[in-house]
């Protein structure tokens, strides 16, 4: 259990209703949560660490809500290809060599990454879960972790949904709560409607949400009406799919019924525009879905597709692809931007009221950012400067549940020079 910190900056940022800036104001954090936020004020108590933040500003931590961690082993491996060859020739094959303990190490690898960039939850989905649980329970991060299903083999996919469901079992609420889980039927095209109707209820009965990616690509849907006569997310409603919690993955290819079907059925996106445009996926309709209130997030996708874990950059991305593609400024303003990497991405991933807020209650997950810098001045715009012109280097101090991760550059859970040194022997062996 962590101790009573008080956390002082020129700049506080958290959100009510809508965002509130704070200038001069304060943390009081005990035990992971925060019991003081506001301006600062006279203090007597004693503290076991105060941290004083001149010319810096404090603000919930980023929240990646699609990912596959372990995947960094990949980053640069195959690229510029598009996304059917890229995994059958590429991805698939390299991922048959995987491990338990690379999974371990690759894990870890991605960790090292997301705090550097002020991650401070993330959702994952890949195999070999209960090793990536136990990066998650070392680092100190917050994380929401799916064993990916493929159902395709029907002996298979019971099996793999028999993993996931133990992965559940053994991991949810672990790690002071720090550790969630979900379901992850990998995609309609690897999971057929009777695989994805059985997980569905298997989610429904262990009370878990489900992680799936969701019309990525045009080849998907015109496969999906080609078997099945209906687009994916008209198929994910039909078989009720979506009648349980769902956090899609991409939805780049979506009409505007099916945009109202996501906002009807409170399905919840991860927008993943790094990823989209590399693989040359197309941009998903970011403005009209949230014009039409479905809520949406912010994801990296692996680091074999993106190729950072980087969400500055991606926060960018999503504000400034639907400005120039309307031919429209006022599009996904900056407040907004920050909205979907932060307490839009606590929702996406239907975690407790409060994380990615800063609110007195909620947990202490946050970041603080250094801002005397030369890209960072004048400072007439706080949410401007952050969504168009800050680095994610500019991020001095990372904590989650009261702990700190990262300080300084100093990464304070982690042996990050172990890390890479494994992290380097298990991609060599993989490619070789
Ligand atoms: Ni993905």
């Amino acid at each position: 259990m962590s101790q009573k910190i008080l956390m002082q900056a020129d700049y506080l940022l958290k959100w009510g209703e809508d965002l509130e800036i704070i200038p001069q104001g304060e943390l009081v954090i005990e035990g992971g949560i925060i019991s003081y936020s506001g301006p600062a004020c006279e203090r007597n108590e004693e503290f076991a660490r105060v941290i004083k933040g001149n010319n810096k500003l404090i603000m919930p931590g980023f929240v990646n809500t699609h990912t596959h961690a372990a995947m960094s082993l990949f980053r640069g491996y195959a690229d510029d290809m598009p996304l059917k060859e890229w995994l059958e020739q590429r991805i698939w094959p390299v991922e048959a060599k995987l491990t338990k303990e690379d999974i371990y190490w690759g894990t870890l690898l991605a960790i090292c990454e997301m705090i550097r960039g002020g991650t401070t939850c993330f959702a994952d989905m890949y195999f070999y879960m209960e090793e990536a649980a136990k990066a998650c329970l070392e680092s100190g991060i917050r994380a929401s972790l799916s064993q990916g299903l493929v159902g395709l083999d029907p002996v298979k996919g019971i099996a793999s949904l028999e993993e996931g469901k133990k992965l559940v079992r053994n991991w949810h609420g672990e790690g002071e709560g720090r550790i969630t889980t979900m379901l992850g039927p990998h995609a309609p095209y690897t999971c057929p409607p009777d695989y994805l109707q059985k997980v569905a209820k298997t989610a429904g009965a262990l009370q878990v949400p489900i992680h799936i990616h969701l019309a990525e690509t045009r080849g998907e849907v015109e496969e999906s009406v080609k078997m099945y006569g209906k687009r994916p997310v008209e198929l994910m409603e039909q078989i009720g799919l979506l009648d349980q919690k769902v956090l899609a993955a991409h939805c780049v290819h979506l009409t505007q019924e099916e945009i109202q079907i996501m906002a009807r059925k409170k399905t919840a996106v991860a927008h993943n525009p790094g990823s989209n445009l590399k693989l040359g996926s197309g941009i998903a309709p970011l403005a009209e879905l949230l014009q039409n209130g479905v809520l949406v997030s912010l994801g990296t996708d692996s680091a074999a597709s993106n190729n950072n874990l980087d969400m500055v950059e991606e926060m960018r991305l999503a504000t400034l692809l639907p400005k120039g593609l309307r031919e429209d400024p006022t599009l996904i303003p900056a407040v907004e931007a920050l909205k979907l990497v932060t307490v839009n991405g606590a929702r996406a991933l239907f975690l407790e009221e409060g994380i990615g807020t800063l609110n007195e209650g909620s947990k202490a997950d946050l970041i603080m950012i250094k801002l005397n810098s030369s890209h960072l001045h004048p400072l007439h715009s706080v949410p401007a400067q952050l969504v168009y012109a800050a680095l994610s280097s500019d991020i001095e101090l990372v904590m989650v549940n009261g702990t700190i991760l990262m300080e300084k550059g100093d990464l304070k859970t982690v042996d990050e020079e172990r890390i890479l040194f494994e992290t380097g022997k298990i991609s060599s062996r993989l490619v070789s």
